[in-house]
């Protein structure tokens, strides 16, 4: 199984904000913008995977900015970290404006996924090579939030977590 890069896995959905998909003060409705970033990280698993891949966690959202009725919105989302059987998954949410058609910020998410075959069971994935300064950032930073996400869930023990310990230990 040869490594792969997130550029290979990297996933670009753009789409509108319809009234259908808005809440009482006319901005896109979360839900929707979450099930957008769910099926844009899908996407980018299963191409870092090629398997199936079901979604194992949402570990970190970030609604910073509303996102109006009529925007134009773009769902980038790329595997950050490949561990061996689950993937991290970074998504940055875009908006475009009108008139410049200059792209902001608006959101970011992460996402865990896992591959699985067609029982269910877990099966072992590609690992990842990260290129730019970005991607290495996040690499770096992933096997901590999979440890809290693990913490969280009840499925590790806080002392067994040493990234996050060292993480409290040099701040
Ligand atoms: C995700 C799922 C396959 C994990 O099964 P499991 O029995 O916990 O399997 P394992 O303990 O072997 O874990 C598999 C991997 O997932 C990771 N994982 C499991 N739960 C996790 C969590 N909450 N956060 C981060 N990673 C998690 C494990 O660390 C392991 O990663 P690794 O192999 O890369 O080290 C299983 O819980 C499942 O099928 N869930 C339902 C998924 C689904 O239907 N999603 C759609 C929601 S409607």
């Amino acid at each position: 199984m040869h490594a792969k890069t997130p550029e290979e896995s990297r996933t670009t959905m753009t789409d509108l904000v319809l009234p259908s998909e808005t809440n009482p003060l006319n901005n896109l409705f979360g839900g929707e913008l979450l099930a957008r970033m769910d099926r844009a990280a899908s996407i980018a698993a299963r191409r870092h995977s090629r398997r199936i891949v079901v979604t194992a966690s949402v570990n970190h959202v970030a609604f910073n900015k509303a996102v109006p009725l009529g925007s134009v919105v773009t769902v980038e989302a790329a595997v950050s970290r490949a561990f061996k059987t689950s993937m991290e998954i970074y998504i940055d949410v875009w908006v475009e404006d009108r008139e410049s058609g200059t792209r902001s910020k608006a959101n970011e998410a992460i996402y865990t996924f896992v591959a699985v075959d067609e029982t269910g069971t877990p099966v072992k994935i590609p690992t990842l090579e990260p290129e730019t300064d970005l991607e290495k950032e996040r690499f770096a930073a992933a096997l901590r939030r999979k440890q809290l996400s693990l913490v969280l869930a009840g499925k590790m023990k806080p002392g067994e977590a040493t990234e996050l310990k060292a993480l409290f230990e040099n701040s």
